[in-house]
């Protein structure tokens, strides 16, 4: 038998429950991963609360969260060449990976599995694809070169950490990032300059302006305000948090489908680059690592780790 965390109704963390449910068999064309660790993001606890119910689509009951995991195919169906019993995949995309085993389409085009590294950790691994397959479309979206200024807002979150470090590796000559005070000396240690945010941000950020680009990952009035002063361009501001006010400003909203996972490994290379794991719960724990993402302040990622 294998593991699940799932659910039968839209509503709070409480509502997750562990099954036991049989280990899967591949169809034409799928492989089976067993995953070693699986990301928690904003994402999860949104479709949970059912923001997103129109356009993902969970299948309840029996919904399962996680966009993405990290593990090794322990099955291959007829007709897959592309994936071998025993190869290190990454998963990424439509949800379903708070579970020990699960069926994944293997071709290119279903564009669900990538090779995993081998330079990354477990945990390093199944983080990557939201963290820094968005933080990659970003900047891109705002066409960031080499040489640039480029202002991040929620700099010290999952995705900001990791727009901090690819605008460097893409070359920006400087990077501004907002975060709370308690996470300034980690973006100084990435390379960063980094702003208190709250009351006065467009003000404390106008002595360090004009930026080329921005790129939000925090949402809300202020940081929208401070692109909209700073950045004349409105094609090169960003923000990733779906807040219809701050495109309406002017902040267009992230366009990034699909995710561009293998380029953005590419330029990762074999830099330094990394992202800080800062919890991790066991899966049938789910619910708690839900609830820390929630209240915020973590400064990193949350992995949930299968226990068998
Ligand atoms: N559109 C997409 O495809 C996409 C993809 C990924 C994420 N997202 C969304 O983007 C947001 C960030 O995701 P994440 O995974 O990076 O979240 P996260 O890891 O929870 O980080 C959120 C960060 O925001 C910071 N923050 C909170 N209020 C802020 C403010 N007013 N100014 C500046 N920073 C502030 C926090 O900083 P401190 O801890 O320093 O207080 C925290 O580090 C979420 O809303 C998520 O749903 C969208």
């Amino acid at each position: 038998m294998s593991t699940a965390v799932l659910f039968d109704r839209y509503g709070t963390p409480d509502e997750l429950y562990r099954a036991d449910v049989p280990v899967p068999s591949p169809g034409p064309g799928e492989v089976v991963v067993r995953y070693t660790a699986i990301g928690v993001n904003p994402i999860d606890w949104k479709l949970l609360r059912g923001d997103l119910r129109t356009h993902v689509p969970l299948g309840l009951p029996g919904g399962c969260l996680g966009v993405e995991a990290a593990g090794v195919v322990v099955d291959v169906g007829a007709g897959v060449r592309r994936f071998r019993v025993g190869d290190p995949v990454i998963r990424h995309g439509r949800p379903g990976t708070y579970r020990v085993h699960e069926v994944v389409p293997a071709s290119q085009e279903a564009d669900e599995l990538t090779a995993w590294p081998a330079r990354f950790s477990a945990e390093q691994a199944a983080v990557l694809p939201v963290a820094a397959g968005t933080a990659y479309s970003a900047l891109r979206q705002v066409g960031l070169r080499a040489g640039e200024r480029l202002l991040v807002h929620g700099a010290s979150g999952g995705v900001g950490l990791a727009a901090v470090q690819l605008a460097l590796l893409t070359g920006a000559a400087e990077v501004i990032g907002t975060a709370s005070a308690r996470h300034h000396e980690l973006l100084r240690r990435l390379g960063a300059v980094p702003v208190e945010y709250g009351d006065g941000l467009p003000e404390r950020l106008a002595g360090l302006g004009p930026f080329d680009a921005s790129v939000d990952c925090a949402g809300g009035p202020g940081p929208a305000e401070a692109a909209l002063r700073l950045v004349a361009d409105p094609g090169r501001r960003v923000t990733i948090v779906a807040d219809p006010e701050v495109q309406r400003r002017g902040v267009p909203y992230l366009d990034h489908v699909p995710l561009e996972l293998a380029a953005t490994l590419d330029l990762i290379g074999h830099s330094p680059f990394e992202l800080r794991v800062t919890a991790r719960f066991p899966l049938s724990r789910a619910a708690e690592a839900l609830r820390l993402g929630q209240r915020g302040g973590v400064g990193g990622k949350i992995v949930l780790l299968p226990e068998e």
